[in-house]
């Protein structure tokens, strides 16, 4: 079968690690993000380790106006469509308390640029009949903490967006599958401390192609994310708001 995956975000090194691997079993790639130059270098590479094409295009959270072109251009790729977003940004907690201003920025990255994105190109999945969105969200997303419940919230937003289109896309044969990563060791997360269980991009790479096969609605990576969660919201809120975790 013809597949085609549009990814966003991709010069994540979580993103890198799953086109790696759909590239090698042949799919169809388009890479989006906004260092344009590194998108070229990467759809070149993929090319190599065996898509049957590989396309760079530029995917910017905060401008809409980038949107409708990867649309159009998913509308000409044959088969069967799918999409996986790794946008995401998280600054820190305490920069935001001190510029406000922040807020929209960690908004558009992790929520609203997705979602009208994919509320653009559902419609395609939709005529098509078929096809799987991936959305990267977080365990962040979960429940509110001090350290960075801007980011958190942003997360839950796309969680709660995600299940609705899962909801949405389930009757046109389309799948959803939602992914909350623990912690990885990506740029995202350089330098900061205290964190623990820390996971490789490749392996969360793998999980989310497993996931993908096995049509999962709901992925914890690594799955004992999905324990550590279940007891941080088991925490009563009279205790867990004088935690600092
Ligand atoms: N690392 C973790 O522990 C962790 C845990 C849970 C969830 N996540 C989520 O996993 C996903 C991948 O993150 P990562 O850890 O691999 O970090 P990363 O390397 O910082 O990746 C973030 C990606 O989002 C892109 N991005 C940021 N703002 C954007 C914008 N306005 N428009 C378009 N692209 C934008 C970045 O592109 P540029 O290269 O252009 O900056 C990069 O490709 C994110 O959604 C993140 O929230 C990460």
């Amino acid at each position: 079968m013809t597949r085609s995956w549009i990814i966003l975000g991709a010069t994540s090194s979580m993103a890198r690690a799953f086109a790696r691997s759909v590239a090698e079993r042949g799919d169809r790639v388009i890479v989006a993000g906004r260092d344009m130059a590194d998108l070229k270098a990467m759809a070149t590479d993929l090319a190599l380790r065996g898509a049957a094409s590989a396309e760079a295009m530029r995917f910017d959270a905060r401008d809409p106006a980038t949107f409708g072109p990867i649309v159009q251009k998913a509308e000409l790729e044959p088969g069967e469509i799918n999409v996986a977003v790794f946008v995401g940004s998280m600054p820190a907690q305490a920069e935001i308390d001190a510029d406000p201003a922040l807020i929209s920025g960690v908004v558009a990255d992790n929520f609203t640029g997705p979602v009208r994105f994919l509320a653009e190109i559902a419609p395609l999945l939709e005529a098509r009949a078929g096809g799987t969105v991936v959305g990267v969200s977080s365990v962040a997303g979960d429940r509110g903490r001090i350290s960075n419940y801007t980011y958190g919230a942003a997360k839950a937003g796309f969680a709660t967006y995600l299940s609705g289109l899962r909801n949405r896309l389930t009757r046109a044969g389309a799948h959803v599958v939602t992914v909350k990563p623990g912690f990885v060791d990506t740029s995202m997360t350089w330098g900061i401390e205290g964190m623990f269980l820390v996971a490789s991009p490749e392996k969360v790479a793998a999980d989310i192609l497993k996931a993908v096969e096995k049509r999962r609605n709901v992925l914890y990576t690594p799955g004992f994310w999905w324990l550590i969660m279940t007891i941080i919201k088991l925490v009563p809120e009279r205790i867990f708001k004088k935690l600092s975790i």
